[in-house]
């Protein structure tokens, strides 16, 4: 057995099974496509389910992958464990009715004890109890001892997740002892002591379970595989720990230089230094897959990653962000199974160190908070804290547990544990019901989902919107049906069609099919989950029937508008590139028959500079009357042209690229218009943040952008009208009354300053001796802060002994003043405690010196009470 870098793993394993004759495809996404019930892809086989399922046809029988996955249930035990991790690489070969046991079994054995010179006598395998033909072929198509074959129950040998395809599996497993295990019982108790482990599932997906847990025989039956290759490559590394696998390594030890803790030293730290590695790795992968951290869904899942890593960093010692330093790394490691990581990088460091920023931030809001439960529960002498504070903490304030728990211990506080974990769980109960996480096939049960795979339906809509075609499918949301009848809701499939169903942003058409015999309107076409057109349509008179004659019509004006909106929307994503710069990238579009939106990646907002020459170019493109040509050719030519594109579609061999003239190419499925003249006119309304680092446009065009236009005028039309000037004058007209509006501001102003100076008298007469003291507490109405101020220094030095407290209401809000002369704060008066007690008492805060101090408060009801219990408060200081 000799030493593999997992990155010579990964291929010779591709390579094998490319060797017998299976299509190789790249990794797909992290965030599954069409997949309600999954939140993010967790097996090799998870992206592949249409083809299991047989609603799609695969492109070829036999494929084989190394995919992406990340699994977060086990999140507690990562860094703990030698096995645990987030973000891990799953090997995987797959028959869609083609090979079965036979194959599967003689190829693996070939793969493990010839290509990768595993030891036979460290291998062991395990099959279902009852699948005598397994145990047959290990033992006639291969050279394993019979020996060393356990059965096992359905818990470890039979795969399946919820409802589904599933079936009986094979497992193998290797021993880093000395490969002596005789009996099933020494056989699990060294699985459960991690001396054995399972690094290849087999499985012969025979059954699709259906809801009523049925297991019902598959036509054809499929076989999935998957290796983990983190722990093929612990086997073939001679270690024992996945973060000690060479490229996993290589990250720990960039963490442990950031750190400058030595990985090994101290068993408590490493465990920090894997949570870091392992974290930050899924991070960057599923950001680069498209990702943003948020409160929900895979969002929140990368949030989680990234706050429990930076929380790590603290308890290292690690001081300001540190997490985006981690990248290069894990790019330098990954890049050449996944080299869209290189593009990605400064958008993925940026993300990361916007999210480590903002969590700094909700950690100091968070101790803030922390630090008025701990007076609290000093106040009632109590020394645990409820789980539902803790809980808030942590769900609000992004405020881990373990953080919560030591700054309370410092104080002789702990936390209900049990409360707080009460809490998560009903979070966590609260996320999975969200997401529907039971249904394993994604949980969209409607039947059109299930129509059959040899259903297809020609789309011949980009120029054309009417045409005559048969009707092949009808349901409703129950059953697949003969016909629908007037006044029904459903859907139906015709074998081709004009119209454009939802995709890659632009929104799916409306119209009407006609048949002899009746009449439905379209209101939406999508497509289902394995891809086929549907028309959703409600049966406006009569009926439709299946394999009946009908007609489509495309509404003509909704489409045309569409088409001019999409072509619109390249010509914008060119011009972004040309004015912004060529890292901006579409990050997500939406397109209809009134507007267009584009999202992109990009740190600031455009200046009015930017927006004004991007808008002028998409016009001067528009004016130029470009000719818009589709071309079909395979991904490589597109790449080739320099189309702009994802290239993140797998399937197809041929994709369309649009261009219009020279200006933009860019790799569409989308309708457009002919010529770019047709849009006639581009107007921006609108560029905002959506997320971090991640700006919107918003556009019209056409006559949508005209009725823009005419809206903008006619208000400033109205605005001349109440202002009495010409659209000329306006913005003079607007300086001059604004001028003239602060200079009445500041007459007014000085007037009632004029006004309490006049109350100086009163004031000063108001004075009472407490103590020796003389002591003024007085209200007055609508003094802003500084006149406040003002007259309380002209009364202090006119009373030449004493303090002064002045309160006043300006509109809702309360200003407070204190001031003390010399004397007075000898004899004990402090301005900043007095302010503080009162300036409760009208709901605010503040303080200050002793000689001096303000604040302000929001209850101007309780002014009266603030003004008399003041001098209760004087009397209390004063000795
Ligand atoms: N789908 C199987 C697994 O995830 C191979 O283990």
């Amino acid at each position: 057995m000799k030493y593999m870098g997992a990155n010579e793993l990964r291929d010779t394993y591709l390579k094998f099974f490319e060797e017998k004759d299976h299509l190789k495809l790249e990794s797909f996404p992290l965030v599954p496509k069409n997949d309600k019930g999954l939140l993010l892809i967790n097996a090799g086989m998870a992206p592949l389910k249409p083809y299991f399922t047989g609603v799609q046809t695969p492109p070829r029988k036999r494929i084989t992958t190394c995919q992406k996955c990340i699994r977060t249930g086990d999140i507690e035990n990562v860094g703990k464990t030698s096995r645990h991790g987030t973000f891990f690489e799953m090997l995987g070969n797959f028959s869609f009715g083609d090979y079965f046991k036979e194959e599967i079994i003689s190829w693996a054995w070939e793969f493990i004890t010839e290509t990768l010179a595993v030891p036979k006598d460290k291998l062991y395998v395990t099959i279902y109890l009852e699948d005598d033909e397994a145990f047959d072929i290990w033992c006639s198509k291969t050279d394993v001892d019979p020996k060393r074959i356990f059965r096992l129950g359905k818990e470890d040998n039979f795969w399946e997740i919820g409802v589904g395809p599933c079936g009986p599996c094979t497992e193998i497993h290797f021993d880093r002892g000395n490969g002596s295990i005789t009996t099933v019982e020494e056989f699990l108790k060294a699985s459960d002591e991690d001396r054995v482990v399972e690094f290849w599932n087999l499985v012969f997906t025979q059954f699709d379970k259906d809801e009523e847990g049925n297991y019902n025989k598959l036509a054809k039956p499929n076989i999935d595989t998957g290796m983990g290759l983190e722990r093929i490559a612990t086997i073939m590394q001679g270690v024992n720990n996945i973060f000690e696998i060479d490229t996993v390594k290589n990250i720990v030890k960039k963490v442990s230089e950031l750190s400058a803790i030595n990985y090994g030293d101290d068993a408590i730290k490493d465990i920090s230094l894997r949570i870091i590695t392992d974290h930050v790795k899924s991070v960057t992968m599923l950001i680069s897959d498209g990702v943003q951290p948020s409160n929900e869904g895979r969002g929140y899942v990368l949030r989680r990653l990234l706050r429990r890593a930076a929380r790590h960093g603290r308890v290292l010692g690690i001081k300001g962000l540190f997490l985006k330093d981690i990248v290069d790394s894990v790019v330098e490691n990954y890049r050449e199974a996944y080299p869209k990581l290189k593009e990605d990088k400064e958008y993925i460091e940026k993300i990361i160190s916007l999210e480590e920023e903002r969590f700094n931030e909700t950690i100091d809001a968070g101790m803030n908070i922390l630090a008025g439960y701990i007076v609290e529960l000093e106040a009632l002498k109590e020394t645990v804290l409820k789980g539902e504070k803790a809980f808030k903490l942590y769900d609000t304030y992004g405020f881990p547990i373990e953080l919560t728990e030591e700054i309370l211990e410092e104080k002789g506080i702990s936390v209900d544990k049990e409360a707080f974990i009460l809490e998560m769980n009903n979070q966590r109960q609260r996320a999975r019901s969200a997401r529907g996480e039971s249904s394993y096939m994604g949980s969209d049960e409607n039947p059109i989902n299930k129509i059959d795979a040899s259903i297809n339906t020609e789309f011949v809509g980009y120029f054309e919107t009417e045409i005559e075609a048969k009707v092949v499918a009808l349901a409703d949301d129950k059953e697949m049906k003969g016909e629908l009848v007037k006044g029904e809701k459903g859907y139906i499939v015709t074998d081709s069609t004009t119209f454009y169903a939802e995709m890659g942003g632009q929104v799916g058409d409306r119209g009407i099919i006609i048949s002899e015999s009746g009449e439905a309107y379209v209101y939406n076409t999508k497509k289902n989950v394995g891809g086929k057109i549907i028309h959703y349509v409600e049966v406006k008179s009569g009926n439709i029937k299946k394999d009946q004659k009908v007609s489509l019509k495309v509404e003509i004006d909704r489409r045309s508008n569409i088409c001019k909106n999409h072509t619109a929307t390249h010509m914008l994503h060119e011009a972004l590139k040309e004015v912004v710069g060529k890292h901006v990238n579409q990050a997500g579009s939406y397109v209809d028959d009134e507007r267009l939106r584009f999202d992109f990646a990009h740190f600031k907002g455009l200046t009015e500079e930017e927006l004004e020459r991007v808008e002028t170019l998409v016009n001067r493109k528009i004016m130029g009357v470009f000719g818009v040509n589709t071309n079909l050719m395979t991904i490589e030519e597109a790449k080739n042209s320099g189309a702009m594109a994802l290239f993140d579609d797998k399937y197809g061999d041929k994709v369309r690229v649009v261009s219009i003239g020279e200006f933009s190419k860019e790799l569409c499925g989308g309708t457009h218009v002919k010529n770019a003249g047709e849009i006639g006119l581009f107007k921006i309304v609108g560029e905002s943040g959506v997320a971090a680092g991640m700006r919107r446009i918003e556009a019209v065009t056409a006559l949508n952008a005209m009725k823009y236009m005419e809206e903008k005028e006619k208000t400033l039309k109205e605005a001349c009208n109440v202002l009495k000037c010409t659209e000329k004058d306006i913005l003079k007209k607007i300086v001059s009354q604004s001028t003239e509006i602060k200079e009445k501001e500041k007459e007014i102003l000085e007037l009632k300053n004029k006004i309490t100076s006049g109350a100086e008298g009163d004031i000063l007469n108001s004075a009472k001796i407490i103590k020796g003291v003389k002591v003024i507490s007085y209200a007055l109405k609508d003094v802003d802060g500084n006149a406040l101020r003002d007259l309380a220094d002209k009364i202090r030095n006119k009373m030449e002994s004493g303090v002064v407290v002045l309160v006043s209401n300006v509109n809702d809000k309360v200003n407070l003043i204190a001031m003390a002369t010399k004397d007075a704060v000898e004899s004990g008066v402090h301005c900043g405690k007095i302010i503080k007690d009162v300036a409760a008492i009208v709901g605010g805060g503040g303080g200050g010196r002793p000689d001096m101090a303000q604040a302000g408060g929001k209850n101007p009801e309780n002014v009266t009470k603030a003004v008399e219990t003041t001098f209760d408060i004087v009397e209390k200081l004063v000795k």
